[in-house]
């Protein structure tokens, strides 16, 4: 069942102002550091562009050089066997970006829909899949996006700690709730209490092992763990991951 197969999709009006709007007229999202960084808003903030700040964050430089790239998704690959064991699968991977896991996934056999706020982030996953891959591309904010379908497993890599407001995080839940129903795998890694305070121009908000099982709610858990990621500038990160199996 692929009710939203090839299509891409933009939540209307996501979080852009008139205001913004102006900004982004007259100088360019580009032309407006303000903008360009993020520096000092939140994705909670009415003002604040989210989708205009991601595209901007993934057209500035090669995939590749992000912070949070990985070339092979290890600990997610890991957890999804840990959830799935080795049956193929419908998957959900929550702000994948232009992340290798669609690559790892199609090549086990499993379908799979990326979502993200940004159509800049999809661009090269797109580009470097055969267009036969079995993959539906949804551009949309996981904070107003609302499934229409069903899938096995819903997997999140370093999107869900963007969620600093706790309105987002309960509904983001809910959506989880609804998107994979119970019986459905997760599998979620988010900065842990000792990870980074900010990412991309952005604050976030850190997961301890109890805050991560909290907003799973009724789960059998399979994998509660924390890794620790070296960005390609080298710097160590810290992430937090609960995967299991809603109830
Ligand atoms: C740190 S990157 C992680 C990318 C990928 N999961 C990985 O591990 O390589 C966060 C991603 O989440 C996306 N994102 C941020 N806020 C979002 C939102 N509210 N809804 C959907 N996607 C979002 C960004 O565009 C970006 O691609």
């Amino acid at each position: 069942m692929r009710a939203e197969s090839g299509k891409w999709r933009r939540a209307s009006g996501a979080g852009v102002t008139p205001c913004a709007n102006r900004i982004r007229a007259l100088v360019g999202w580009g032309a407006c550091p303000r903008f360009r960084s993020g520096a000092g808003r939140i994705m909670g903030d009415a003002a604040f562009d989210a989708a205009a700040h991601w595209d901007s964050r993934h057209r500035e430089m090669p995939p590749t050089d992000l912070s949070w790239f990985e070339e092979h998704p290890t600990t997610s690959i890991d957890l999804v066997h840990a959830v799935l064991g080795d049956q193929p699968a419908s998957i959900l991977d929550i702000g994948g970006g232009a992340g290798r896991l669609v690559d790892h996934l199609l090549e086990e056999g499993h379908e799979v829909t990326v979502l993200d706020i940004s159509a800049a982030a999809l661009e090269p996953a797109r580009a470097r899949l055969p267009a036969s891959a079995p993959v539906d591309w949804i551009v949309a904010d996981i904070r107003t996006w609302v499934p229409t379908r069903t899938w096995d497993v819903w997997h999140d890599r370093a999107m869900l700690h963007f969620l600093t407001a706790r309105d987002d995080r309960v509904r983001y839940t809910a959506t989880m709730r609804r998107a994979i129903g119970a019986g459905g795998g997760f599998v979620l890694g988010a900065f842990a209490e000792d990870g980074p305070t900010h990412c991309s121009g952005l604050p976030v908000h850190r997961f301890t092992a109890e805050d991560l099982r909290a907003l799973v709610g009724d789960a059998d858990v399979v994998a509660d763990s924390c890794t620790t990621h070296v960005t390609p500038a080298g710097a160590e990160q810290r992430f937090r991951w609960l995967a299991g199996r809603l109830r």
